[in-house]
């Protein structure tokens, strides 16, 4: 999702929030909405593209005052629909609300709200705020005092903005969910990312969490949570309107690469205790006795199926992961014990909805862990696990690929049993570890060490093993390289007589456990017939002593190392894309959903 807003009084105020609304489209759109603080409020909402609103709201010369809201909605809660749609309003249309995040209390305040008699009109998390605005208005609060009271009673990560129909000001505030300021000359803005008001100014104030802004047509004041006034700095932003999607970054991909620790814990809030290790994924409560687990999927997140696969063996589930274009053929029989889970980025690719309705209609349970709420597989489905990673442009799979093994994690502990005080705090420290990679990796110099070579070849053994074939198809994606990622234990059967000193082999070592140490035995004889290794390692095995470069990944359980180890094989392969001048947000011949069989 994502929120605008402006105040001024030079400019039409709709003009500028559709600007904006337009700016932000590559952060996902299946609904939008604006609201303009009159008396009474003006809101204005549709379903669908952009397009959608720009005819619903009023021609030029109608319009009103220069202060309003708006908001691009990418499903979270309930599906895409008119009613769905931000702004949300109170039931006396005093205030009028837009939310980017998830309120992770709401149900209990829903009812709670419901239970003093309010008719809830959309099924978001979000409606929860307005309402609790509208009730301390009628307490006979300012607009500020109510809004910061509603605020209060919130938990989650939020950016929210509201407006009032008896006041020219925006209200803001923010709780890890992005929020920025922009100082124009005629008037104030404010947006999830500065791309939303770029073609305006490039004055910014990045809000901090749990500060509050207020913007009026001739002032900004920004404080904390008790009131007082927070001192605030005045940045220039350094891009401009054409890179603003890509927030500097030269590519998608790159970008997403780094958005990777904002997915994760986005992926984690709310589902996982961690005093008591406790999984709860509500969205799978309903599911009923399950003998086995069928993964099925496509391409990247066929890779996350196998991780899956495996975890839920280790946990005393049976589990298998499947191409889904090879599911009919395989003819795996299902019964009503079988549980098939569907991992689709998309929710829409072909191969995945066939066989997700096969396994359907042979009396499966099915489950859809999806990216996309409203999404072909999440509305075929019994149940939908959403991965929480927001939207992704880039066509080689990147964020998504880490949220679905975090996703898949979490319902291995549902299915298997609860989570290990160890994998709790591995889940915990993965953002923060992910961080530490993007900041000091030397990916770039090893893709310039051996960006001519004739070939590349991962190898990993048990949760690195899918990590090894999912490092080299994103390199071939994009770089058209030749790469080929092998089980470790292979490689003596085949694959090694196309090693030579032009084909670097990138092994996936991590831990100090036999698997490590035998995959320490494959670099032996890798390095032996004159191939460059370049070692993904935690440093626990002396695999260093075989290789010629090290990339580094912190210390962690298996499950932890299999998702950083990946951060580093996905800037490998954009590095050599990179230095080869590959177009990496569209390879050719690619798509990013594959709707076809
Ligand atoms: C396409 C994309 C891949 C993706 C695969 C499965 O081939 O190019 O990046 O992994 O589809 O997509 P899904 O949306 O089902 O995860």
């Amino acid at each position: 999702c994502g929120i605008v807003g402006y105040v001024g009084t030079e400019r039409d105020a709709i003009d500028v929030l559709l600007d904006g609304l337009s700016g932000l489209e590559y952060r996902g759109y299946d609904s939008a909405g604006v609201a303009l603080a009159s008396d009474p409020l003006d809101v204005y909402k549709r379903e669908g593209e952009l397009s959608a609103l720009e005819s619903a709201v009023p021609v030029k010369d109608l319009r009103g005052p220069a202060c309003g809201i708006g908001h691009t909605r990418w499903s979270t809660h309930g599906p895409p629909s008119d009613r769905n749609a931000h702004p949300h309003a109170d039931e006396s249309n005093r205030v009028a609300v837009v939310h980017n995040g998830i309120i992770e209390n709401y149900q209990s305040l829903r009812d709670e709200l419901s239970a003093d008699g309010v008719a809830f009109t959309s099924e978001t998390d979000t409606e929860v705020v307005p309402h609790l605005i509208g009730r301390a208005l009628e307490e006979g609060r300012s607009p500020e005092a109510a809004f910061r009271a509603a605020i209060d009673r919130i938990e989650g990560s939020y950016a929210i903005a509201a407006v009032f129909a008896d006041s020219d000001a925006i209200y803001a505030t923010r709780q890890a969910s992005p929020l920025v300021l922009g100082v124009g000359d005629d008037g104030y803005h404010l947006a999830s990312d500065a791309p939303a008001f770029v073609e305006y100014t490039d004055r910014v104030v990045y809000l901090e969490d749990g500060q509050f802004a207020r913007l009026e047509p001739d002032a900004i004041a920004v404080t904390d949570a008790n009131g007082t006034p927070v001192e605030t700095t005045v940045e220039t932003l350094e891009w401009d309107a054409e890179d603003a999607g890509k927030s500097g970054y030269d590519h998608y991909m790159l970008k997403e690469i780094h958005e990777q620790p904002t997915a994760l814990r986005q992926c984690l809030r709310g589902r996982v205790d961690e005093l008591s290790g406790i999984v709860t994924l509500e969205e799978l409560d309903s599911v009923g006795s399950v003998s086995d687990v069928q993964l099925v999927a496509c391409g990247t997140s066929y890779h996350a199926a196998v991780f899956g696969a495996s975890l839920l063996c280790d946990r005393g589930v049976r589990a298998t992961a499947m191409l889904a274009s090879e599911y009919s053929s395989e003819r795996v029989p299902v019964d009503s014990s079988t549980l098939v889970v569907g991992v689709t980025q998309s929710g829409e690719t072909a191969d995945t909805m066939r066989a997700l309705r096969e396994a359907n209609k042979a009396g499966g349970e099915t489950v859809a862990v999806t990216n996309t709420v409203g999404s072909s597989a999440a509305r075929e489905c019994d149940h939908a696990l959403y991965i929480r990673a927001g939207p992704e442009i880039g066509v080689a799979a990147t964020k998504t690929f880490a949220s679905q093994q975090v996703a898949l994690t979490l319902l291995a502990c549902h299915l298997g049993g609860e989570a290990t005080h160890e994998l709790v705090r591995t889940l915990r420290d993965v953002p923060d570890q992910i961080q530490t990679i993007l900041d000091t990796s030397r990916a770039t110099s090893i893709a310039q060490t051996y960006v001519d070579s004739d070939a590349f070849f991962f190898i990993g053994r048990g949760s690195q093993y899918p990590v090894a074939l999912e490092g080299a198809l994103k390199l071939k994606e994009i770089s058209y390289e030749h790469a080929e990622g092998f089980a470790a234990g292979e490689l003596k059967h085949g694959p090694l007589a196309l090693v030579t000193e032009d084909t670097p082999v990138f092994a996936m070592v991590t831990g100090d456990d036999e698997q490590a140490r035998k995959t320490v035995s494959n670099v032996k004889e890798v390095n032996a017939r004159g191939a460059p290794v370049v070692a993904v390692t935690d440093g626990q095995t002396n695999v260093d002593r075989y290789a010629d470069h090290v990339l580094e990944v912190p210390p962690s359980t298996e499950i932890g190392t299999a998702i950083t180890a990946n951060v580093q094989l996905q800037l490998l392969a954009y590095w050599i894309a990179h230095e080869l001048g590959r177009s990496i947000d569209k390879p050719r011949h690619l798509a990013k959903s594959v709707t076809v069989e």
